[in-house]
């Protein structure tokens, strides 16, 4: 029997509408994700990521194929699947703890609310900010809030979609040390769309490489290193180099030249 939150894409495609004719997006997706991996997903911009995960929260459904989480067919937004975005999404009029308490199901009682944005403002680190609204906050904290906002939920698979991208080098290491915690502490399967290599490394039990649109899955890579992981150790800097072979493939660039 399949784990309860299991996510599987099975062939799924993707075709869009375009000016009377048709953009294939994505070409046969087929992936088992287990209930608590850490999985990311690369590929090249318009390679179809963010459709593969707007697909799998259910604001957009498969031409072909299907998801299925647990065992259910993805068929509309449900609550054991969340996303965080590359803007944080915030309501400017709403304070920050408001803001997160959004996340919560209506049907959690008032005393309980209180309760779980409370930790949930702890979990991410911005504890004193509660009453501060999102205009006030740097693009890191607004990011932070979002993903408190989507943990109150208590999703069972969490999605980011390129969430740091925003995010200056220094700040965007913090938050992967904080989402590895956060991953760490609370075991649900998250899959994280990015276009930085270190960071899918940093982070993941396996990398997705997708191959140009139509997306397709190129290659799926193994990260076996102990957490937390150094950037700079040997094995890292290997992976690396696997990555960058699989992207830059037969195009006749040297990969010794992006390391
Ligand atoms: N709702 C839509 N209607 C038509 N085309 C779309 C729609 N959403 C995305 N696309 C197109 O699908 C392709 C893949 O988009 P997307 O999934 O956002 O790529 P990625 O996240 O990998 O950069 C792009 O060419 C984009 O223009
Ligand atoms: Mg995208």
């Amino acid at each position: 029997m399949a784990e309860s939150n299991e996510v599987r894409f099975e062939n799924v495609d993707k075709v869009f509408p375009l000016d009377g004719d048709y953009l294939e997006v994505l070409d046969t997706i087929n992936l088992n994700i287990k209930s608590g991996e850490f999985i990311s997903i690369v590929g090249n911009s318009g390679c179809g990521k963010s459709t593969l995960l707007k697909m799998l929260v259910g604001l957009d459904s498969p031409t072909k194929g299907k998801i299925i989480v647990g065992d259910r067919v993805v068929s509309e937004p449900r609550a054991d699947v969340g996303m965080v975005f590359q803007e944080a999404r915030l309501f400017p009029w709403l304070s920050i703890e408001k803001n997160i308490s959004f996340g919560i199901a209506n049907n959690v009682a008032k005393e309980n609310r209180q309760r779980i944005v409370k930790e949930a403002i702890e979990l991410v680190g911005l504890h004193g900010f509660e009453k501060a609204y999102p205009a006030q906050l740097s693009g890191g904290m607004q990011q932070r809030a979002s993903i408190a906002r989507a943990l109150v939920g208590e999703p069972e698979v969490l999605l980011l979609d390129e969430p740091f991208g925003a995010l200056d080098a220094f700040t965007r290491i913090t938050m992967q040390n904080e989402v590895l915690k956060i991953w760490e502490k609370e075991k649900r399967t998250m899959i994280l769309v990015t276009h930085d290599i270190d960071e899918a490394i940093f982070l993941s039990d396996r990398i997705v490489i997708l191959s140009e649109r139509p997306g397709n899955i190129k290659e799926i890579i193994n990260v076996d290193l102990p957490r937390p992981r150094d950037r700079s150790r040997q094995e890292f800097l290997n992976i690396r180099k696997k990555i960058l072979t699989s992207f830059i493939g037969n195009t006749g660039l040297d990969v010794e030249y992006y390391i």
